[in-house]
């Protein structure tokens, strides 16, 4: 099935505030779709929906043709099974090593998994980030980029189909940002993994994009391919993308 995720018709938002309404779209297997838009237009809101942390005031998401009920816990279990997530922060715990923080998700899904096994899936993630010398240093003891990398690791240590991303390279440097950008699209290609990636950063943005999600003014803008948006002569899209680095977000 190309068409693994399927919104319709989706209002979000938090309390009474709707924040957007009406959304449409999907995601494609083996693509990294980014959600973009100016700070505060609901980017992270979509992505919170999408996994389950914010149920959705109306409208369905579907994922692999299955509507996912954001009230019951079992379809919400069943959804995190197959889905990653990489938190803004990274998120990852200090007191434990990057190889216990990578683990982690295993011991709290499958407590009883034979240590063997355990530690192969977490030094075959480890490897595919370039970790796995690091396997026993403290978070603290990484650059901002290995952090970074540690919690793609994480995300992925149960295999996921699709990783969800909330401004993965806020923080780091262009250069380390860029290295982040070729681990997604290495293991886009050679893993088949399909993320949905929340960012404001041009380049990024240029770098990783199949479709795009663009959000404004409470409604999505633009859904396609990332390429066709600049054929559209859209003034809104075509000011911020020439917009010059660092003069403000997306
Ligand atoms: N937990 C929350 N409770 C109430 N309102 C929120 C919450 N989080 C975000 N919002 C509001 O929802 C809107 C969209 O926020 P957000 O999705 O974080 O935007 P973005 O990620 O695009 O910067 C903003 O107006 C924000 O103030
Ligand atoms: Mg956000």
């Amino acid at each position: 099935m190309k068409e693994i995720i399927k919104v319709k018709n989706l209002d979000v938002g938090y309390g009474d505030n709707v924040v957007l309404e009406n959304l449409d779209f999907h995601i494609d297997r083996g693509e990294i779709t980014v959600i973009l838009g100016q700070s505060g237009c609901g980017k992270s809101t979509v992505l919170k929906s999408l996994i389950g942390l914010l149920p959705p005031f109306a409208g369905d998401i579907f994922f692999w043709g299955e509507k996912i009920d954001y009230f019951s816990e079992a379809s919400l279990q069943a959804l995190y099974k197959r889905i990653g997530v990489l938190y803004q922060n990274s998120a990852l715990l200090n007191s434990l090593t990057l190889y216990e923080n990578v683990a982690l998700p295993i011991i709290m899904k499958h407590p009883d998994l034979p240590e063997e096994i355990e530690r192969e899936m977490v030094y075959t993630r480890l490897s595919q980030v370039g970790l796995l010398e690091n396997r026993d240093k403290f978070p603290a003891e990484l650059s901002g980029g290995m952090r970074k990398r540690a919690a793609l690791a994480r995300a992925m240590v149960l295999d996921p189909d699709i990783i969800f991303c909330d401004e993965p390279s806020a923080g780091l440097d262009p250069i380390t940002a860029a290295e982040l950008d070729s681990l997604m699209l290495n293991l886009k290609e050679l893993f088949d993994i399909t993320f949905v990636v929340v960012t404001h950063e041009l380049r990024s943005i240029e770098a990783i994009a199949d479709k795009a999600i663009v959000l404004k003014d409470g409604v999505l803008y633009y859904f396609g391919p990332y390429r066709e948006l600049f054929s559209l002569g859209d003034r809104y899209i075509n000011e911020f993308f020439l917009k010059p680095r660092g003069a403000g977000s997306l």
